[in-house]
């Protein structure tokens, strides 16, 4: 099927397209391991595209740069292309951030993946404002500016991200925000559309919180999902992965089993899956760090093991690579999220060190064995 172009469901011909690049990122498949390599070259033998996202800490920092450099083929936009951040005070675009990510990401041949274009969370305030038709003229106009200005540098689009969040009320579950108020559910579609009539190159994926958990709400979203999956393939809508973030949490249920099992339901679909903000928050594993780091590279290797099962999953990436730069660092996010303790979220420490987390994903990159 890899081949053929389904015209309900376009996406099919581009699982070739991201099976080139991930076989490409691979390169000579090597017979065994080397101690030196990086968990890049371990996943692509295993037919995975990893990476890790990036905000402007790389600018700043030449061993997280080095490290980038060392351990990832794909790098994803933590906050330069979200909407907040090209546009803070108004309809002025700010691009230096993300042409800076760009120029690295092509300087050192590694996958550029685009997050966000579309995003009912954190619209500025002057958003807020605006009119519902001055909401659908700047809707289409930021996916023109944005996905126009990197046409054909850009891998993957996350173009719509996480759509669904039942506690807000909203018919059909969706995320409360300025573009479903303005446009209804319809703009999910209609971002897809817009930017693949503007860049016919990039893979287009839509992104996903929360899944991962074996909680009430990842009960909800699930369904949710695979309903607006099949709305979009159904209607020739240019979708081709489905991207489930995995913010692991100690805090919450798991069952990696069943959510293997949704894997494979958005598989029968016949478009890739990417697991794309991988990381854990530690808070109900001990404080003493040795024996945190060794619950938290468990988390790790259970989730990766289900998940890894499953033939279409194709990219993971990890949510930043060193404890240092986590979302978790960030002291409002450490106070909400954390009870106000340092998290180890990561493969790497504040120092750049390895930690257990690297061993359990090199594990089970190189122990993938794929079932049905
Ligand atoms: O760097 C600017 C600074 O110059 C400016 O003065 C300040 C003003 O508020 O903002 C700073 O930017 C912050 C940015 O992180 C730094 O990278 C933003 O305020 C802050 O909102 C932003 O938070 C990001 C958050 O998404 C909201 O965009 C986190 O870094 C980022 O890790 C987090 O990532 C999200 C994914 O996009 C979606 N899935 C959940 C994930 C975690 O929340």
């Amino acid at each position: 099927m890899d081949g053929e172009q389904d015209s309900r469901r376009p996406g099919l011909s581009r699982r070739a397209a991201l099976a080139g690049m991930v076989a490409a990122a691979a390169g000579a498949p090597a017979a065994a391991q080397t101690s030196g390599e990086g968990l890049a070259a371990i996943a692509a033998r295993a037919g995975i595209l990893f990476g890790a996202s990036v905000a402007r800490d790389i600018d700043e920092d030449a061993a997280y740069r080095q490290l980038y450099r060392e351990e990832t083929r794909q790098i994803t936009t933590d906050w330069a292309l979200k909407f907040d951040a090209l546009r803070p005070d108004g309809e002025r675009i700010r691009f230096e951030h993300a042409d800076r990510l760009r120029g690295f990401a092509e300087d050192n041949g590694l996958a550029f993946r685009g997050h966000t274009l579309i995003w009912n969370e954190n619209a500025p305030d002057w958003v807020r404002k605006k009119s519902t038709a001055e909401l659908g003229r700047l809707f289409d106009s930021h996916i023109e500016d944005v996905a126009g200005r990197y046409a054909g540098q850009v891998a993957i689009w996350d173009v719509v991200n996480e759509p669904f969040w039942p506690d807000h009320g909203k018919p059909g579950g969706y995320r409360d925000g300025p573009w479903l108020q303005a446009l209804g559910k319809g703009y999910v579609a209609a971002a897809f559309r817009r930017v693949a009539s503007i860049d016919g190159k990039a893979r287009l994926a839509l992104n996903e919180a929360h899944t991962e958990h074996g909680d009430r709400l990842a009960a909800m979203i699930r369904p949710l999902l695979l309903r607006q999956i099949d709305e979009l393939l159904d209607a020739g809508v240019p979708l081709h992965a489905v991207g489930l973030q995995g913010h692991l949490d100690s805090r919450l249920p798991a069952d990696d089993k069943r959510f293997a099992d949704f894997l494979r339901e958005i598989a029968r679909r016949k478009i890739e899956i990417h697991i794309t903000e991988l990381d854990v928050n530690d808070r109900r594993y001990p404080d003493a760090v040795a024996e945190r780091d060794r619950q938290v590279a468990a988390r790790y290797a259970s989730f990766l093991k289900e998940v890894l099962a499953v033939p279409e999953v194709r990219v993971v990436t990890c949510w930043q690579l060193s404890d240092r730069y986590s979302w978790y660092a960030d002291p409002d996010v450490r106070r909400k999220l954390l009870d106000g303790r340092a998290a180890r979220p990561l493969p790497f420490d504040d120092r750049m060190r390895r930690k257990p987390v690297w061993q359990a994903m090199a594990r089970a990159f190189s122990e993938r064995r794929v079932t049905g």
